[in-house]
């Protein structure tokens, strides 16, 4: 057997144990058609629910079959977006950030596995309890909202207590996974595979703006922070745990150690970010990236990403 088929790609049909994140305007259906169609499963970015893009998205990704997330503590006033997905019978459902229950029980009664990223051990327990096919555990290093702990660490403690309380979810790891080495150490840390971001937000297929992807290729993991400026300039009101890697600018030298200055002058320090955002201007608006930033040299098609991660880890773990 080859040493890349795990539970993971037996429980769906895939070629190779990654997954590609859910990410927020970055994950659209062709990004997450490319993943499945490479051999691993892509999923949509449905983030905080806006459902034509989503629809716009699902028609783009075609018939292939792809997964969607979103980001569950800004559906709870909008659990119709959680239908309109459902209705779209994705691969998967992915949830972050938020408590999953009622949306994972709504997705099994239409039999649509869950995958549920989280960023704690405790809330890795309570959504293995609330029935997640997949727990995705994510650490520190990740591009975009995330909390403190590490992947290192993270993920061969909740790999223990699914081995000894819950044998049949499987697990995957996220936060600075960008190539083989990356693959094959978490497989290591006994995860059935692995969702990541950054590389993939790094490719052809997703919708960036250029000029963040020029910053990002020459930024080293060091230029990236977490804060939460950028959720203050967006009006987003994230809840206070989760902080948001990016990388760092002219707005969060000026931000970062200010919040209450910047909820002063929100009004205006909020029309001054869109403007940036849309124009890809990145001394103001902040790039989302992980650490792995340091580990991304060139924007590739997204299957080619894949292989070269996949052929790799293989080589790594002795069999090719
Ligand atoms: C640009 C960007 C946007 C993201 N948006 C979301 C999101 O909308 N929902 C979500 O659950 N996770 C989001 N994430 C986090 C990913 O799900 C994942 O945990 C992370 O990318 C893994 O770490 P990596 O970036 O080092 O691969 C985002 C990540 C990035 C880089």
């Amino acid at each position: 057997m080859n040493v890349l088929t795990t539970r993971l790609t037996e429980k769906f049909g895939l070629k190779y144990p990654v997954f590609s994140a859910p990410m927020a305007f970055a994950s659209g259906g062709k990004l997450a058609a490319a993943v499945t169609n490479a051999g691993g499963l892509g999923l949509i970015g449905g983030a905080y629910g806006d459902q034509q893009w989503i629809e716009n998205e699902f028609q783009a990704a075609g018939n292939i079959g792809v997964g969607c997330g979103v980001i569950t503590w800004a559906m709870k006033d909008k659990p119709e977006v959680v239908d309109q997905i459902l209705d779209h019978k994705p691969k998967a459902l992915f949830l972050s950030f938020g408590d999953p229950k009622d949306f994972i029980e709504k997705a099994h009664k239409k039999d649509v596995p869950v995958i549920c990223q989280v960023q704690t051990f405790k809330d890795a327990k309570h959504a293995i309890h609330c029935g997640a096919e997949v727990i995705v555990a994510q650490g520190a290093e990740a591009g975009g909202h995330g909390e403190s702990r590490s992947t290192f660490t993270l993920v061969p403690e909740v790999a223990d207590y699914i081995c000894g309380n819950a044998p049949e979810t499987l697990l995957c790891a996220a936060g600075g996974i960008a190539d083989g080495r990356g693959l094959a150490a978490a497989l290591m840390l006994g995860a059935d595979g692995v969702l990541i971001g950054s590389r993939f937000w790094a490719s052809e297929e997703a919708i960036v703006h250029s000029k963040m992807l020029d910053a990002a290729l020459v930024a080293s993991g060091d230029e990236t922070i977490r804060s939460s400026v950028m959720d203050i300039a967006r009006r987003l009101n994230w809840p206070e745990r989760y902080t948001a890697r990016v990388l760092k600018n002219g707005f969060t030298h000026q931000w970062h150690h200010d919040l209450d200055g910047l909820l002063e002058n929100q009004d205006e320090q909020a029309d001054l970010w869109r403007a940036a955002w849309q124009e890809g201007n990145t001394d103001v608006a902040n790039t989302f990236v992980g650490e792995a930033a340091g580990l991304i040299n060139s924007i590739e098609p997204a299957a080619k990403i894949l292989t070269s991660i996949a052929d790799e880890a293989e080589r790594l773990l002795g069999r090719k």
